[in-house]
C-alpha cells in the first residue's frame, strides 16, 4: 500500500510526537523532515554542498536537537538550492510501499501535494515555549521560557516569511490545534483523521 501522511505546522506543537504515534499505530515508516535540515545547518560550510552531500549518518548526531541547531537549520532551509537537494528523498521516502508519515513545515505544500492526509498541527505560542523549555530543561539545557518563546517567534517568522516553500497549512489540511489537548487526545483526533482516509 502507498500511503502518506503530511503533518506540518510551528516548532514545538506536537507534529513529532503526533507523527510518531500515527506511523506507530498503523505501522508507517515516519520521517522528520527537520533532521535534514538540522543535519545540513550543523554541517558548516557551504550549505548547498552539505545538502547534496547528505548521508544517513549525518541525521545520527546528537546535537541536532538543540536550539542551536533549530537556528542553524531555519537559516539553510531559506536556501532554495538546499531544499531542492532534500526533495527527491523525501518523495522517495513518502511514496515508498507501506505507507509513510513525514512531518515538517512543507510537506503538504510541496513536497507531497497529493498526500492522502493533510495535518496543520499548532498550538499558541505560550503554549509551545512552554513545552519547547520544559524539553530543554529535561535533556539540560538551561535556558529561560521568555528565550525560548523569542527564539520560536523568530524561527517560526523566518519560516513562515521565506520565499521558498514557507510553512503554510495546505488549502486542503485539516488544522488540529493542540493547545488545550492532551499528547493522548491529540493522537486520536490524528488517528481518527487517518483512519478516514484509509
Ligand atoms: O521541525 P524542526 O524544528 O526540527 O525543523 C528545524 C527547521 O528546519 C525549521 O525551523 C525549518 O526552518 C526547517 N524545516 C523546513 N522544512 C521542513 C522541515 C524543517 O524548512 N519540511
Amino acid at each position: 500500500m502507498i500511503f502518506t501522511v503530511a503533518i506540518d505546522g510551528p516548532a514545538a506543537a506536537g507534529k513529532g510526537t503526533i507523527s510518531r504515534a500515527v506511523a506507530a499505530h498503523f505501522g508507517f515508516a515516519h520521517l522528520d523532515t527537520g533532521l535534514l535540515y538540522r543535519a545540513v545547518g550543523a554541517k558548516g560550510g557551504d550549505a548547498v554542498a552539505a545538502a547534496r552531500a547528505l548521508a544517513p549518518a549525518d541525521l545520527e548526531r546528537g546535537d541536532l536537537r538543540s536550539a542551536e541547531a533549530g537556528a542553524a537549520a531555519s537559516r539553510v532551509a531559506a536556501i532554495p538550492e538546499v531544499r531542492q537537494a532534500l526533495v527527491d528523498f523525501q518523495r522517495d521516502f513518502a511514496r515508498a510501499e507501506g505507507g509513510a508519515v513525514l512531518d515538517g513545515r512543507d510537506i503538504g505544500t510541496v513536497i507531497c501535494p497529493e498526500a492522502e492526509v493533510k495535518l496543520f498541527v499548532t498550538a499558541s505560542d505560550e503554549v509551545r515555549a512552554h513545552r519547547r523549555w520544559l524539553e530543554l530543561r529535561d535533556s539540560g539545557e538551561a535556558v529561560g521560557e521568555a528565550e525560548v518563546l523569542a527564539q520560536l517567534r523568530e524561527r517560526d517568522r523566518r519560516d513562515s516569511e521565506r520565499a521558498a516553500a514557507p510553512m503554510k497549512p495546505a488549502a486542503d489540511a485539516v488544522l488540529l490545534d493542540t493547545s488545550e489537548l492532551s499528547i493522548d487526545a491529540a493522537v486520536a483526533k490524528a488517528i481518527g483523521y487517518v483512519e478516514m482516509k484509509l
